[in-house]
């Protein structure tokens, strides 16, 4: 009897003992990826100083920013949860991070996200601005060194082991950073107008497919308690709605058939967009395969 008790005790020690390796293990190898320094290198671009380009690119940041680094771009408590941890939107006023940026450094963080200490930058949605062409994204670097400075600082960055843990085993996606190919050319943007290419083109940059899926029939959006993003293929409600009623959704959150659009469906943020720009989303849409709702596990 003694003799299996001894054994018993052996082997659960051994079991432990691989368990914290397998702990130590994962925790290690997820916070090599964190706190890994990438050095891309933007290649220049050029910032026009003109009204009409930095009032075009205020839009953009009104359509693309605000909604995560607050109103006046002072940055906000992005995400706070006690179990996994906690990151703040960065203040990007020229009161912020962003006083002593080059031209470089905003691109990097922009089209690479990468942080000017070289840092992947979490949530920063990169992956869809890296779709934005040269001239808008100068449009929005020339915006941004016009707003107003505001002195707020945030804690930096910190997460779990729990939230090492499971992300090494893959419970959220990839880094953004960790997705982009830095060494390939920058894109370039159709002409602005209400057709399907432009609407191609907003619809990347925007990142409608994080929440309505790879080919926009349905997904499942990134935050826990979000319901499932809607089909916006003519498969979907939307082929009744008409162009009119789409820009008409986005201007007030309510649908043509007087669905209210809860808080995870950005349509404040592309009120910001012109009816032309709307117009483009809807045509783009409207000009995809007909699909059934995706079937998303849950
Ligand atoms: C979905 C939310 C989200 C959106 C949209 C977003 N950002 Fe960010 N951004 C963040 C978060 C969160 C961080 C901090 C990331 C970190 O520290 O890991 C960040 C970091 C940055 C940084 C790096 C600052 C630093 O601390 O080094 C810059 C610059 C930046 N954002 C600019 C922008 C601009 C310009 C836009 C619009 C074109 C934008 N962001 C849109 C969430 C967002
Ligand atoms: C952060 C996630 C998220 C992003 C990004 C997003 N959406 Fe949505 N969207 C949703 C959710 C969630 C709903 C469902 C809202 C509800 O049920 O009240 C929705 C609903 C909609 C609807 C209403 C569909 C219907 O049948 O009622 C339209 C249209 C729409 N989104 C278009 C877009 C477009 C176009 C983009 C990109 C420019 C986009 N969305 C980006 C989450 C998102």
């Amino acid at each position: 009897m003694k003799k299996v008790l001894k054994w018993a005790g052996i082997i659960l020690g051994l079991m432990l003992l691989c368990l914290a390796g397998t702990v130590l293990y994962l925790n290690s190898a997820a916070k090599s990826r964190l706190d890994k320094k990438y050095e891309v290198q933007p290649k220049p671009i050029v910032i026009p100083s003109d009204s009409a380009s930095i009032a075009t690119g205020k839009q953009w940041v009104d359509v693309l920013c605000r909604g995560c680094h607050g109103i006046n771009l002072a940055g906000t408590k992005f995400f706070d949860v006690p179990a996994l941890g906690l990151i703040c939107a960065s203040n990007i006023t020229p009161g912020g991070v962003a006083k002593n940026y080059t031209n470089l450094d905003w691109d990097r963080a922009l089209r690479h996200g990468v942080g000017q200490d070289g840092r992947p930058l979490l949530i920063m949605p990169s992956e869809n601005f890296k779709y934005m062409s040269d001239e808008h994204i100068g449009q929005v670097i020339a915006y941004l060194k016009t707003v107003a400075p505001v002195e707020q600082t945030w804690e930096p960055r910190r997460t779990t082991l729990f939230c090492n843990l499971i992300f090494q085993l893959g419970a959220f996606d990839k880094l953004n950073v960790e997705k982009i190919d830095h060494t390939s050319p920058s894109h370039s943007a159709p002409k602005r107008g209400a057709t399907v290419e432009y609407g191609n083109y907003l619809v990347r940059i925007n990142g409608c497919r994080v929440c309505h899926g790879e080919q926009l029939n349905g997904g499942k959006p990134p935050e826990p308690d979000a319901p499932l993003g809607p089909n916006l293929t003519p498969g979907g409600s939307l082929a009744q709605w008409d162009a009119p009623g789409f820009v008409h959704t986005m201007r007030t959150g309510t649908t043509p058939f007087g669905k209210e659009l809860n808080v995870f469906m950005p349509w404040k943020e592309m009120n910001h967009y012109d009816d032309d720009q709307l117009q483009a989303i809807y045509a783009y849409l409207m000009s995809l395969p007909k699909l059934e709702m995706a079937e998303i596990k849950k």
